[in-house]
């Protein structure tokens, strides 16, 4: 039997047609980022090899990727990569994909930066992409980072390591401040804790559910508990006029803000892109 040979661009439009068949929200841009994985190249060199006749194997390994993705698992997990502000960063399924909101949590901390703030502390930094890009963004900047899981941790210092940071990003495992010790104060503390309450996880996209860590997404009972320690802790270890900035669920800026207030800080809130408000920040006085 002869063996059916495919061109770049053919597979790329058979492909499309099928996840789009399947209701993928994004098949053409999907289909090229699995494709490029599965050649290891860049997405943007595809387009330089559109006539490249593919080898079985190759072929073979972007269909084994088209079935992970069918079967809901998140493309960047099959991947292995994300992008996130100017990064592209590792990440595997013991961290969460970085979402665009969170990028805008970083626009809000950067200013803090020019009016002086030397030093910062990402707690539940995941795969590190808030402490890496402040490091990478703000080049005057000491960055620590600290997540509960060893291997979300893992994941950071290989991020860090990529991307250059050893010098100004120094990375810690534990429970929220406890890695960084009692008596170490920051300029701010900027933060995307686990806020989804638990009785909602079942409702979540399964892409979401049944791919990203429960640790990563399971706030306790109201989506608050983990904020709850953070706005309790942040008075203890944020320098006078420190900031704690927080990415917030859709519902809870209101109730962030009266913790908040209840804690010394100046609460302030801000809308994400939908208009939704998102992040709370919060000055100590
Ligand atoms: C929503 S994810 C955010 C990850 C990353 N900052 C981002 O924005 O992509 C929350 C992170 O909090 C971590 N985490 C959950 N509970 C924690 C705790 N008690 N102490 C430290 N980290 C915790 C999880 O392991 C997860 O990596």
């Amino acid at each position: 039997m002869t063996e059916v040979t495919w061109k770049t661009l053919d597979l790329i439009n058979e492909a499309t047609q099928f996840l789009a068949s399947r209701e993928i929200e994004n098949p053409r841009l999907e289909t090229e980022l699995l494709l490029a994985a599965a050649l290891g190249i860049r997405r943007i060199d595809l387009y330089l090899q559109f006539e490249r006749i593919l080898q079985a194997g190759e072929v073979e390994t972007f269909r084994a990727h088209v079935r992970q993705r069918l079967n809901g698992c998140p493309v960047q997990y099959i991947t292995g990569e994300a992008g996130f502000r100017l990064l592209d960063l590792e990440v595997t399924p013991a961290v969460l994909i970085p979402r665009p909101e969170t990028e805008l949590l970083v626009e809000h901390a950067l200013p803090l930066v020019e009016q002086g703030a030397t030093t910062a502390l990402d707690l539940c930094c995941g795969s590190g992409a808030i402490a890496i890009s402040l490091a990478t963004e703000a080049t005057s900047l000491h960055v620590t980072g600290s997540d509960l899981s060893s291997e979300a941790i893992r994941v950071a210092r290989r991020n860090r390591d990529r991307h250059d940071l050893n010098q100004r990003l120094h990375l810690v495992c534990g429970d929220l401040f406890a890695p960084v010790g009692t008596d170490v104060r920051f300029d701010m503390i900027i933060t995307n804790p686990p806020y989804i309450g638990s009785a909602e996880i079942e409702d979540l996209q399964p892409e979401v559910r049944d791919h990203e860590p429960r640790l990563a997404l399971d706030g306790g009972a109201d989506g608050l508990d983990v904020v709850r320690r953070i706005v309790a802790g942040a008075v203890d270890h944020l320098t006078p006029g420190g900031h704690v900035l927080i990415e917030v669920g859709h519902t809870q800026a209101e109730q962030v803000v009266d913790l908040m207030s209840g804690r010394q800080l100046e609460a302030t809130v801000h809308e994400d892109l939908a208009d939704i408000p998102r992040i709370v920040i919060g000055r100590l006085g």
